[in-house]
């Protein structure tokens, strides 16, 4: 019998190159999935993704709780998949919840984190280190919620708060093969030890 598959996630501003990489992470795999949040196909995400484009006004309170709750959905379908020994490549997960809404005026990152605590606890997290002035160079930020240049900075000086003994931070200055090359060393090297280790929860 083989062990349980790693959770793994991928955070950092935008345009660091998140999706490509788990894009790259997820095919170079034997046995994994990629996933993303927000994920916009269920309910939940619908309504985030309407607040995203603008079409609709939510309070800062209630588009956090939201963000959450379209993670607690997956939770049960997270947990089966590892157990299966899949292992899971996640596009943005709770630090994003908490580095977003942080820089939002009069959010501390502690309460931030509240409903969060107690998903499953990543193996590994990949945080894609670019700065703002180098992201907003590759291409210009689309034009919903967040994709502005004072606001990603507050953002990013939020995931640097956020690093715990699982992050690892990777020059996302780089080419992408030379991030994938980085990336796929360190999940090979985790694979093996976390097969046998249970899964842990999110800060519980
Ligand atoms: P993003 O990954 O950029 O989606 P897409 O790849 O479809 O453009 O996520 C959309 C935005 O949501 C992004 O600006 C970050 C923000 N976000 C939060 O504010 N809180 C969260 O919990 C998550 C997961 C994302
Ligand atoms: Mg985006």
């Amino acid at each position: 019998m083989t062990g349980r598959g790693a959770l793994i996630v991928m955070e950092g501003i935008d345009r660091s190159g998140k999706s490509t990489q788990c894009k790259m992470l997820v095919n170079a795999l034997s046995k994994a999935k990629s996933m993303k949040f927000p994920d916009r196909t269920t309910a939940t995400g619908n309504k985030i993704d309407q607040y995203l484009q603008r079409k609709l006004e939510l309070d800062d309170n209630e588009i956090h709780n939201l963000y959450s709750k379209n993670r607690w959905e997956k939770e049960k379908a997270m947990l089966d998949d590892l157990e299966k020994g899949i292992t899971l490549v996640v596009d943005r997960y709770a630090y994003s919840g908490v580095a977003y809404t942080g820089a939002k005026p009069g959010f501390d990152l502690d309460k931030c984190k509240e409903p969060d605590v107690g998903l499953p606890q990543p193996d590994l997290v990949f945080f894609l280190d670019l700065k703002v002035n180098t992201a907003a160079n590759r291409e210009a930020f689309g034009g919903e919620r967040y994709e502005q240049t004072d606001f990603q900075k507050k953002v990013y000086a939020n995931f640097l708060k956020l690093k715990s003994k699982e992050w690892q931070v990777i020059d996302a200055s780089r080419s992408i093969e030379e991030v994938n090359h980085d990336i796929l060393n360190s999940v090979n090297n985790i694979l093996g030890k976390v097969e046998k280790k249970p899964i842990g929860k999110l800060w519980a």
